[in-house]
């Protein structure tokens, strides 16, 4: 009996090879050629909120006002308190929200310059990962729409526009996004005041309290940049009153370059509660925590054995790139040597209440190394420096949709890469990769060919448990991850999160392409039917999804549905249709006479299969597309297993053929 490897090897034939993912009919395209700025009328938001990146004035120093950028922002509608900034009166905006709420953010952009919003962490279509192909132009304005589906946790937001994410985070825009649970709920963790963010960051300021940033030289890029100041929550000297009892710190490390290595001052250990994904399933105990820039460790802390009084320290020993303890090489920044105190913790109250500390936190599905398709062969990712460059697998970020056939991946799969920094050319460097849209599992950190006693003392304070987003690679590792990626498709990034190097182009695209089987239940006359759907599209002979004609264009296009076996083989009334868009409308196509107009909405094309005889790939459609119009098309398939018409039961494909007539 033919089976799915038999299916297997047809849609590799079609290497346009298309699933599908339900979609209504007159919702954007997933590509449409241009982006959309407006609300979405069926997304029916829980949380509404303006949000507007704009220049200003922030008094941060003894004398005249810092000229920062920020982002200014406040409730539309829903939870008031979805929008806050921290410690009341910073810069720093804090959003919340619950696991599940939907949120709309109408963003303007109030700066001299292009920018995007990434929502770090977090899981999101394409069009609203902030991608640097979505760039919003000076006194434009988006709309962010999105379904919070992360675990709760500590993710943040910051702009991601071409080249430029370095200098715009480091003049001040970055966010906090706080996401709960009712798991999170369940381990009963401090709250309210007890709840304290710490977010850290090195800024440099010149005479006149103004920052000092690093100019277009690649070398100097290179190298990142630290500040010489650091400053908690935007404030150079933090100090906060505490009570004597448990609290919840979410550290958070917002800085350009600089890692930190944080100790208590009088040597109590970190109770590690939760790192980038969230809650970990047990508490673990360190003696350090070293944090790499972009990521977030939370930890319990109990003040209640201490005196109304007595000021607790944390300290933090700073560590550029290059591992460099004094930054002599660097410019603009000379570091202090050492551990300095970076925050202070006051203490008053007289009742002290002391709290059981927190063991079990949560728990959540195994990600295991057998379910990985690549179990023996990792995906490499081979950092280096070398010329100015900061690269990935030698390349530097390309066009905006560029992919190689190496960085492409499947939805629903599970594989395992692996960052390694040991070049044998060029320079070493820490840096910390992150890859969007996904929380991965660190599986292993090779020990390093490279020794060095702060290399050691780093290491010795990194957190690899638990959920993350980012991950340290220092000078000589190899690191393995794990991950799954879903649950949506389309082009994210991987890239090296010291923004300087980010910004010189270490950093690629991912185009998370759409399971090549997938399963999708379909209700048909009461009885569940099960259909292994896959759409394959060659065009002018080419079996790629860019295909390039000349005007006037004749293409062929073929059409293919597969069935799994036994199952769409008795059901009736398959569908399929063909849409195709142009310049943002619906182009008028000459198809033979198999297909048929569906509906009015829409040029669309359909065929109704009423019985599949076996169980090969089926042929829905051949035909021809005829046009004198130049520009570029999307073809998509889309199909219901149901025989209904109704346009919401269509599945679409998620990947057009992109077809482009010159
Ligand atoms: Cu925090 Cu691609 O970024
Ligand atoms: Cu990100
Ligand atoms: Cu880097």
């Amino acid at each position: 009996m033919p089976d799915r490897r038999q299916f297997l090897r047809g849609a590799t034939v079609c290497a346009a090879a298309l699933s599908f993912q339900k979609r209504s009919l007159g919702q954007n395209m997933p590509h449409a050629p241009t982006v959309s700025a407006a609300a979405t009328a069926d997304f029916k938001p829980d949380i509404e909120i303006a949000l507007t990146a704009r220049v200003a004035s922030v008094n941060l120093r003894a004398g005249s006002a810092t000229t920062l950028w920020r982002y200014d922002g406040s409730v539309l509608a829903g939870d008031t308190a979805a929008f806050s900034y921290l410690d009341n009166n910073s810069h720093i905006p804090i959003i919340r929200a619950s696991r599940g709420q939907k949120i709309r953010v109408h963003f303007t952009n109030a700066l001299p310059e292009s920018t995007t919003v990434h929502w770090h962490g977090l899981h999101m279509v394409q069009k609203m990962d902030g991608h640097p192909m979505y760039a919003i132009a000076p006194g434009a304005t988006f709309v962010y729409e999105f379904v919070v589906d992360n675990r709760a946790g500590t993710y943040w937001f910051h702009p991601h526009p071409h080249e430029r994410t370095g200098y715009q985070v480091y003049h001040g825009l970055s966010g906090l996004f706080l996401v709960n649970d009712p798991e999170e709920a369940l381990a009963q963790l401090p709250q309210g005041d007890k709840d304290v963010a710490l977010i850290i960051q090195d800024r440099t300021f010149d005479s006149g309290n103004q920052l000092v940033y690093l100019g277009a030289r690649r070398q100097e890029r290179m190298q990142g940049f630290s500040g010489q100041q650091v400053l908690i929550n935007g404030q150079l000297s933090y100090t906060r009153d505490t009570q004597p009892t448990a609290y919840r710190l979410r550290i958070f490390n917002a800085s350009n370059s600089s890692s930190y290595l944080l100790k208590w001052a009088h040597g109590q250990t970190f109770r590690v509660i939760a790192t980038d994904g969230g809650l970990l399933e047990e508490a673990l105990e360190r003696q350090t925590l070293s944090i790499a820039p972009a990521e977030r460790l939370e930890v319990w802390v109990d003040f209640s054995g201490f005196t109304a009084g007595q000021e607790l320290q944390l300290l933090a020993e700073t560590y550029t790139p290059a591992l460099d303890n004094i930054t002599s090489s660097q410019s603009g920044a000379s570091l202090v040597q050492g551990a300095r105190p970076i925050a202070r913790f006051r203490l008053g109250g007289s009742t002290t209440s002391i709290s059981t500390p927190p063991t079990r936190l949560s728990a959540y599905p195994p990600l295991l190394l057998s379910e990985a398709i690549n179990q023996q062969s990792p995906r490499r990712v081979q950092l280096s420096m070398m010329q100015g460059n900061a690269m990935l697998n030698g390349r530097i970020f390309g066009a905006m949709d560029e992919v190689a056939d190496d960085e492409k991946v499947r939805a629903q799969t599970v594989e395992v890469w692996e960052f390694a920094n040991d070049s044998p050319v060029g320079m070493l460097m820490a840096h910390p990769m992150h890859i969007h849209n996904v929380q991965f599992r660190v599986l292993s950190r090779s020990v390093s060919s490279v020794q060095s006693a702060q290399l050691q003392t780093l290491r010795s304070g990194i957190i690899d448990e638990g959920l993350k987003d980012v991950v340290q690679v220092l000078p000589g590792e190899r690191v393995q991850v794990l991950m799954r990626f879903e649950p949506h498709t389309g082009i994210y990034l991987t890239h090296c999160h010291i923004l300087e190097h980010e910004d010189l182009g270490m950093m690629r695209n991912l185009l998370v392409q759409v399971a090549l089987q997938r399963l999708h239940t379909v209700k048909s006359g009461g009885a569940a039917t099960t259909a292994v759907i896959a759409g394959g599209i060659s065009a002018d002979g080419g079996l790629t999804l860019t295909t390039e004609v000349a005007t006037p264009a004749r293409v062929d296009i073929h059409a293919s549905i597969s069935p799994e076996a036994g199952h769409l083989g008795r059901t009736a009334g398959v569908v399929v249709v063909l849409q195709l868009l142009h310049s943002n409308s619906w182009l008028t196509l000459a198809a033979n006479g198999e297909l048929r107009p569906f509906n009015n909405s829409a040029i669309e094309f359909y065929k109704e299969i009423t019985a599949l005889q076996n169980y090969n790939e089926i042929s829905l459609y051949s035909g021809s597309l005829a046009t004198t119009e130049k520009g570029v098309f999307h073809l998509y398939i889309g199909y219901a297993v149901d025989g209904s018409r109704n346009a919401s039961a269509l599945i679409y494909s998620a990947e057009p053929l992109i077809l482009t007539v010159r």
